[in-house]
């Protein structure tokens, strides 16, 4: 599907009324520096599909006074492909707080896309499959989080970004996997309500003096992970290094070299260049870390998120050329989440 609510034909025909999206030697030519940077990753066959269509999304950005955010775990045609700016979540929030065009389409799921449109309210965002989400979004309800605080009456509610707006909306602050520490330990009391994702919250507890409180959320795609398949993956790879996301459960945190953020491990991999490495989290990330250190072998423990996968280089050119899906979010819950979220973004210009 394109996206939820346009057929694959119906769109398709559409865009090739509109646009040339054939491989010609031009377009060969064209994309051939790019393709380079890509060739182990993406084979050549399935670069002939790509290549007109990153070629046409990139000229039509520009009409268009677009910018395209994308977070690590895209896929390497869109990362390397179309992006205009890559990152973790908290990177790709105050990135949304900089851009200077019109319209934001935002390459992640429909949470990041929302965060975006709360940090700019005047600005079009789009999503190019408004059904990318996530199962720690999907996980709390506002509800849910009035009767968390009801139960520990003045504890403060640090809430993952990986929430809907409704949610942010009756929160104290947002914190994101980068700065999940250090939003616990500064804000007020010696109890913190820390949601939905109970393993980053567990992951965190060990880490701080602080009583947390949580909710039984889980991220779908590193819940799978137990201590047994690194264990396994230790065996089958000696010498490799094996880092992993913090949504992982403990157990597998602790058996692991390094654990951090999607940006964390990028750049943990960078920095370190282990002659071989297992990156236990989004498989697309692994493909486009390897793609920019050609150096280090890296080997497969990882997972696909089928919300993340939902994007695709055919719905990015749709929703530019459509202007769809658009995101909106209603003013009175936009103000307290947009306010939880700045909070985030504040706390890191204090510390640093
Ligand atoms: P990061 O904030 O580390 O990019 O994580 C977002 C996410 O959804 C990981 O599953
Ligand atoms: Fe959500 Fe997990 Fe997918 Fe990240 S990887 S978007 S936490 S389901």
């Amino acid at each position: 599907m394109i996206n939820a609510t346009v057929p694959l034909d119906k769109a398709r025909a559409e865009l090739a009324e509109h646009y040339d999206l054939s491989f010609s030697p031009a377009v060969k030519a064209e994309t051939a520096d790019l393709y380079d940077r890509v060739r182990d990753q993406i084979p050549e066959v399935e670069w002939a599909f790509y290549a007109p269509l990153i070629r046409t999304i990139n000229a039509l950005k520009k009409e268009k006074d677009a910018v395209i955010l994308a977070h690590n775990y895209q896929t390497p045609q869109i990362f390397f492909g179309v992006a205009d700016f890559v990152g973790d979540s908290l990177q790709l929030a105050i990135e949304a707080t900089k851009v200077s065009q019109s319209v934001i389409v935002q390459c992640g799921v429909h949470f990041m896309a929302e965060t975006s449109k709360l940090l700019n309210p005047e600005k079009t965002v789009l999503i190019p499959d408004s059904r990318a989400g996530c199962s720690l979004a999907s996980s709390i309800t506002p509800e849910d989080v009035m009767a968390m605080r009801a139960q520990y009456p003045g504890a403060p509610v640090v809430t993952y970004v990986n929430t809907s707006a409704d949610v942010k909306a009756v929160t104290d602050v947002c914190c994101t996997s980068s700065n999940a520490l250090e939003i616990v330990d500064g804000v007020e009391g010696d109890t913190v309500i820390m949601i939905p994702d109970q393993y980053l919250a567990q992951n965190t507890a060990k880490k701080t003096k602080k009583k947390i409180v949580t909710w039984a959320g889980a991220c779908e795609v590193h819940e799978t992970f137990t201590a047994n398949d690194i264990e396994e993956l230790r065996a089958s790879y000696p010498g490799a290094k094996i880092i992993a996301h913090p949504e992982c459960p403990p157990d597998v945190i602790d058996a692991v070299d390094f654990s951090g953020s999607t940006s964390g491990m990028i750049n943990w991999v960078k920095t370190e260049k282990p002659t071989k490495v297992v990156m236990v989290t989004e498989c697309s990330m692994s493909d486009n870390v390897a793609a920019e250190t050609p150096e280090v072998e890296f080997l497969r423990g990882c997972n696909f998120c089928p919300h993340m996968k939902r994007i695709n280089l055919e719905n990015i050119l749709w929703s530019l050329h459509t202007g769809t899906e658009e995101i909106t979010v209603p003013e009175d819950i936009a103000g307290p989440a947009r306010a939880a979220v700045e909070r985030m973004i504040n706390f890191g210009k204090k510390s640093h």
